[in-house]
């Protein structure tokens, strides 16, 4: 594995690889990666014939106010993994060499961003839109490997590459999870020990939800109050938001129809988790 830290050797190494007709698979990361992402690179592994990882906490999609000096981040433990899921080249720029000026352009998403993650991060989603498209050009893969935890983002992508039609096939990854349940985040380790244990709530409420469905609730205010008093009942954390919209559009719904998504996310002492279910009423 190759630790590659300037665009220009990023730009060089790939365009050989393409002059040899080879597939390129990218998986994208602000690192300190856990098993959600080895499930990516596993799937970029098997499905292209060159996988690069990129590690970039990228302070364009943090608000002021968020975490971006707390997140999480061991770049030699990341690199261990990194080479044990056979990685061929680890993209580990430096902030100056993705934005030596402060950017004279920037990605402005118009839609999917009003709701969710986009009402209460303004900006995150154009941080992470810009940054895209940075890679995007830098890496030029053939599939580009996202999780489906962060539905929004997968949603966001989707316009984005279709908008400027760019020519990569987006690929979205089912969410892993730990055995009791908490999806996968490099954000779980800065939940405080208790906080760890009623951190469970998020996807049992999620998985209650889906039962009232399957039961045949339609109202998604019912819902979403359904929700809220599990959370509210048996955790500390602040909930930021539950809402449910039609997937991808992101569209809200009167009625319960379609291909939907649940989604929430609560604020601990130090860090704010999202999940989600998406699924599908007949
Ligand atoms: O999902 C993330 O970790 C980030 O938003 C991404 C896609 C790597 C862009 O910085």
């Amino acid at each position: 594995m190759k630790v590659v830290t300037t665009i220009k050797d990023m730009q060089e190494l790939i365009l050989k690889q393409k002059s040899q007709g080879k597939s390129i698979g990218f998986v994208p990361t602000m690192g300190f990666l856990h098993e959600g992402h080895l499930t990516l690179l596993n799937r970029a592994r098997k499905e292209n014939d060159i996988v690069v990882l990129s590690i970039f906490v990228n302070p364009l999609q943090f608000g002021p106010k968020e975490d971006y000096a707390e997140y999480p981040r061991d770049f030699e433990r990341d690199r261990a993994l990194a080479e044990s899921e056979k990685v061929d080249f680890l993209f580990y720029p430096s902030v100056e060499e993705m934005y030596p000026t402060s950017p004279s352009v920037k990605v402005t998403v118009q839609e999917r961003t009003d709701v969710l993650c986009g009402s209460s991060r303004p900006g995150h989603f154009d941080g992470v839109a810009t940054v895209i498209t940075k890679f995007f050009n830098i890496i030029m893969p053939t599939r580009a490997y996202f999780g489906k935890k962060d539905a929004q983002q997968v949603a966001v992508i989707e316009g984005l590459i279709s908008d400027f039609n760019i020519p990569v096939n987006l690929v979205a990854v089912d969410i892993v999870r730990e055995n009791d349940g908490l999806a996968k985040s490099s954000r779980n380790v800065n939940l405080l020990p208790t906080e760890r244990k009623e951190a469970t709530v998020l996807y049992q409420s999620l998985q209650a939800a889906n039962a009232a469905i399957d039961k045949g609730e339609r109202d998604p205010i019912k819902i979403i109050d359904m929700i809220c008093e599990v959370i509210g009942n048996e955790s500390s954390g602040v909930i930021d938001y539950v809402q449910i919209y039609s997937y991808p559009q992101l569209k809200p719904l009167e009625k319960l129809e379609g291909t939907i998504i649940i989604a929430l996310a609560v604020k601990f002492t130090k860090v704010r988790l999202i999940d989600n279910i998406i699924t599908k009423i007949d």
